[in-house]
């Protein structure tokens, strides 16, 4: 294996727990509006599409990549594009998020839902290989959401602050819940298969919406549906990390379901997060993404810590708390990740 080889990188090494030259790093939604290029080739394509262009997606998730020096690539495309791939009507809309035309509500609108293919998505096959081709030694992350992220999307017909229908769903009619999730899990598990196979090097999925559920419900409703997801990809050999919101209370669950690395939003430190999770895992996090507003002098200290904390772990990868916000001054993020290289080599 040679250093140019994306499986030998400090990412995967990090992820895996092997000694790594520097903290690698990399932003969750580190191509997209807070880069002007991004905006240019944007300009008058909608997501979806641009989503599905093999072409634009190689450009738009290079962008960050020769911009920043960041340590891995992340796949450009979204949660929901799969779901659109099996024949399911939604919509991303700019500053809203993803809207579904016929939310779930009934067996019969799951029964609609068909399982996901690679003849779905062949797009997504080229434009990984177009994009492994490009990055040579530097990883691509493939990714998908989880279950009850995208159940939630289905369920409420569009974003939500309190998951009410998705709640009661799962409540109310837990044979229906459970035929949703498996469904989805399924959907999820092949999209990250069909990256894994392309040649991602890593794979991670998003239950950015877990945060809202009590770990017993967590437990009994989502885990289970996230591990098959996960389990879907268990014989490829390619690390995965598990990411939420606000799931302190969760990462031992998150962890458990079949992961290589918790993802840590910035609630709870990341030496909080190792205690939590038994040192099993190798953590990424977590610095809030609010902070990229804040003068560089709290904002490199904040950098320092978390490269600090995250020591105790058996693997850190740096990265923010949740998504680069879309006003981010690009330079900043640059700066950042200077810093973590320059603070945490040799
Ligand atoms: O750089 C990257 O991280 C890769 C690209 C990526 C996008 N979406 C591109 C995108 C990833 C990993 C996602 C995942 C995603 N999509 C999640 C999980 C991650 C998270 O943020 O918690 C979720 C919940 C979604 C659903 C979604 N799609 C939302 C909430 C939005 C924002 C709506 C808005 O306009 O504010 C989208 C749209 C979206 N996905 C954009 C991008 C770059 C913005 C589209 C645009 O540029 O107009």
């Amino acid at each position: 294996m040679t250093s140019t080889d994306p499986r030998d990188s400090a990412l995967v090494r990090a992820a895996r727990g092997l000694p790594v030259p520097h903290t690698p790093v990399w932003f969750m939604r580190q191509a997209g509006r807070s880069l002007p290029e991004y905006r240019k080739v944007r300009e008058g394509v909608p997501m979806l599409t641009a989503c599905r262009t093999p072409e634009l997606v190689t450009e738009i998730t290079l962008q960050p990549v020769r911009r920043h020096g960041v340590d891995a690539a992340i796949f450009f495309s979204d949660i929901v594009v799969p779901l659109a791939a099996v024949g399911i009507d939604l919509d991303i809309v700019p500053g809203v998020g993803p809207v579904v035309a016929s939310p779930v509500a009934t067996r019969a609108d799951l029964d609609r839902i068909p399982e996901l293919t690679p003849e779905h998505v062949p797009d997504i096959t080229e434009s990984v290989r177009m994009l492994v081709r490009e990055l040579g030694g530097t990883p691509l992350i493939g990714f998908a959401g989880a279950p009850f992220t995208l159940a939630s999307y289905l369920v409420e017909g569009g974003p939500s602050r309190n998951h009410e229908k998705t709640k009661a769903l799962m409540h109310g009619d837990p044979e229906l819940w459970n035929a949703l999730c498996a469904r989805l899990a399924q959907i999820s598990g092949e999209f990250l298969r069909v990256q894994a196979q392309a040649g991602a090097s890593a794979l991670q999925l998003f239950d950015s919406w877990a945060g809202a559920l009590s770990l017993a419900d967590y437990e009994r409703f989502v885990q289970p549906h996230s591990a098959a997801a996960l389990g879907a990809v268990a014989d490829l050999d390619v690390p995965r990390i598990h990411f939420g919101v606000g799931t302190g209370e969760l990462l031992a669950a998150m962890g458990a379901a079949g992961a290589e690395v918790v993802g840590v939003d910035f609630r709870i430190p990341l030496s909080e997060a190792v205690a939590r999770t038994g040192g099993r895992y190798a953590v990424q996090g977590n610095l809030d993404p609010a902070l990229l507003f804040a003068p560089w002098e709290p904002l490199a200290r904040a950098v320092d810590e978390i490269l600090e904390s995250g020591r105790s772990a058996p693997g850190h990868i740096f990265n923010l708390g949740h998504g680069v916000l879309p006003s981010t001054d690009p330079d900043v993020l640059t700066r950042v990740v200077a810093r973590v290289h320059e603070r945490s080599a040799g």
